[in-house]
């Protein structure tokens, strides 16, 4: 997809592989929104893509642990803009990243699965008028390998949590996300698929898990770069890939009722109306 004149919204993209993915896009001629909750390092990466020739990035500052700024942060972007060629929900927060206890979002919820899966279940959905206007229009969501299945019993793990556990159940749930949502949206022009970009990027997450990187964000940008703007995957939806190959995720993910489960789980935890 030539990406030029495009608009492409990034959550998570003040940092890691999202601010890398956002600078590669802004420097192929696309108009680039970037999120992250750091007003400072999203200003650095406006004023990066700036003095590079790259056309209007804008910042958006959301801190998806709460869904009412999730709220906020789609109305804002809609009240901003008419067309989203791409939407890719990669902001995300590693299984050790403000320490290894169990914490909780604003709302209450089990903080990986609210920001990692439920802030980007919400935020797809709202986005999906002007993602179906701007068809075709592609749904990216940053993923893992690490993934657990859901324990419908308590998907708060409020039982023998462990961050690494929190960590790959909010991955799977993405990717259980992309299954389902790829269904919904079958004749519509608007295509979900998700990946897992690269194993162990040199980012504030994994460096924050104390493990040594193994791989660097150029890599894992390009498979997320190859989601967005791929000719080859033109098209295609529902998939899982590791980096730049399609792949099988964990049994769960193609599991009709345990998606429907937890399809029904979000929509009454974001408010959203049942389907
Ligand atoms: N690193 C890896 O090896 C690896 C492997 C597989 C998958 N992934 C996935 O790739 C994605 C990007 O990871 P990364 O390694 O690039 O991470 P990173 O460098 O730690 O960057 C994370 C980004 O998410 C944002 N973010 C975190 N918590 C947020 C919150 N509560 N509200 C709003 N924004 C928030 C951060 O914004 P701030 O600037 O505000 O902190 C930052 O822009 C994640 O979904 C991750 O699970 C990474």
């Amino acid at each position: 997809m030539e990406m030029n004149g495009k608009t492409v919204f990034i959550t998570g993209s003040t940092d890691g592989v999202g601010r890398y993915v956002a600078a590669q896009l802004a420097g192929q001629g696309a108009k680039v929104l970037i999120h992250g909750r750091d007003a400072a390092r999203g200003k650095s990466l406006v004023e990066e893509i700036e003095r590079a020739g790259g056309s209007g990035p804008e910042f958006y500052r959301a801190d998806l642990s709460s869904l009412a700024e999730v709220r906020k942060l789609a109305d804002a972007v809609l009240a901003d803009h008419k067309r989203i060629d791409a939407f890719v929900c990669n902001a995300g927060i590693g299984s050790q990243n403000e320490g290894p206890q169990r914490q909780v979002s604003r709302d209450g919820h089990e903080l990986r699965f609210a920001v990692n899966y439920l802030a980007g279940f919400l935020l797809a959905h709202l986005l999906l008028p002007v993602l179906k206007a701007s068809a075709p229009a592609r749904i990216v969501n940053v993923a893992s390998l690490g993934q657990h299945p859901i324990d419908f019993d308590d998907v708060m793990i409020t039982r023998n949590y462990s961050g690494s556990r929190a960590y790959a159940q909010s991955k799977l749930s993405q990717i259980m996300f992309t299954v389902d949502l790829a269904e919904q949206l079958k004749g519509s022009g608007v295509t979900v698929n998700s990946l897992h970009p690269a194993t162990y990027m040199n980012t504030t997450m994994v460096r924050a898990s104390s493990v040594t990187p193994m791989s660097t964000v150029e890599q894992g940008g390009a498979a997320i770069l190859h989601l967005i703007c791929g000719d080859d995957v033109a098209g295609k939806s529902g998939l899982f890939f590791n980096g730049m190959s399609e792949m099988r995720a964990n049994p769960q993910a193609y599991d009709a009722d345990a998606r429907k489960r937890l399809r029904d789980l979000s929509l009454k935890l974001t408010g959203l109306p049942a389907a």
